[in-house]
């Protein structure tokens, strides 16, 4: 396995194996690896031939205030975890070599509407960041198929959109979310949580699966469940930003006749904050009930 720190040593890797007729996948990450990434590498290493993680703290994505300065940063283990898993190559640049222009004056790729939504209300700028630093991966690894999760469910979509639209010729992969035993979807976050905290964030995924639950039987008004999940989330202690059924192909809220649902959360629970979703098909198409 080998680690390419700057630009130039990661393209010679792409052309060499690009001359030689192999497939690409990328994994963007931002390091502290867990097994919620090593699933995604374990698949991309099953559609394509070469495998390139990029590790990078992407610092565009953060707002003022939020945990950029704190970030786990653990490139070591990370280097051990990947050699286990039989990766081809790290990419680990540093600022600079992603942003020559400086952070402030770099040109930015906005994918609109999807980026101001549910997390992107709570966090300006957040997708416009993911966006940016993805595409320079994506322009620069080539890869035909990138490998992203679905816990991060809005950023799948906002980078659908941007390949879509940018015509970039890579075939995006989700994966499903990787879990603890208790349910806690697996974040490098998490570490943020003390024993007690640790303990109560399980119930976001509970409360999710009863959200789920009523949801199925269309025996609820979703703005009802929305609002019991959210009073839940409270009542455990945690300061939710959204509880929200939406659709799961453009995240607009549902209606009448939709089934493919999905149940997108972010809380905060002391200094970390949360997210998770669940996806709900229904057996039956929304009925207009269930929505006024
Ligand atoms: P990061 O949070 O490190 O996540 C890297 C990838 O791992 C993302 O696609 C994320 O959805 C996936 N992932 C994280 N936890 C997961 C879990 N429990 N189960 C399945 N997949 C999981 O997401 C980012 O980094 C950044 O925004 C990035 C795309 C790298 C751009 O900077």
């Amino acid at each position: 396995m080998d680690t390419s720190f700057d630009l130039t040593s990661l393209r010679d890797n792409v052309q060499h194996w690009k001359t030689a007729g192999r497939s690409i996948a990328l994994v963007p990450t931002m390091g502290n690896l867990h097994e919620g990434h090593i699933s995604l590498i374990s698949r991309a290493r099953e559609v394509a031939e070469r495998t390139v993680v990029s590790i990078f703290v992407n610092p565009i994505q953060f707002g003022q205030g939020e945990d950029y300065d704190n970030y786990p940063s653990t490139l070591d283990e990370d280097q051990r975890k990947l050699e286990r898993a039989g990766l081809d190559l790290i990419f680990a640049p540093n600022l600079n070599e992603l942003y020559p222009a400086g952070i402030e004056k770099d040109t930015r790729v906005t994918v609109p509407a999807l980026s101001d939504i549910l997390c992107g209300e709570y966090r300006p700028g957040h997708f416009t960041g993911v966006a940016t630093v993805v595409i320079k991966l994506l322009t620069n690894v080539q890869p035909d198929f990138a490998l992203f999760g679905q816990k991060d469910y809005q950023q799948v979509q906002v980078i659908r959109r941007m390949v879509r639209d940018l015509l970039i010729p890579t075939e995006i992969i989700a994966m499903p979310i990787i879990r603890e035993a208790d349910g806690l979807a697996m974040s490098s976050r998490n570490s943020y949580l003390n024993g007690e905290q640790r303990k109560i964030a399980a119930i976001i995924f509970q409360t999710l699966n009863q959200a789920s639950a009523r949801l199925r039987t269309q025996s609820s008004q979703l703005s009802e469940i929305e609002r019991d999940g959210d009073a839940a989330l409270v009542q455990a202690g945690m300061q939710p930003e959204y509880f929200s059924i939406r659709r799961q192909d453009d995240l607009a809220p549902a209606v009448a006749g939709d089934q493919k649902l999905i149940i997108l959360v972010a809380a905060w629970l002391g200094s970390a904050r949360l997210i998770d979703n669940v996806q709900v098909e229904l057996e039956q198409p929304l009925s207009a009930r269930a929505l006024h």
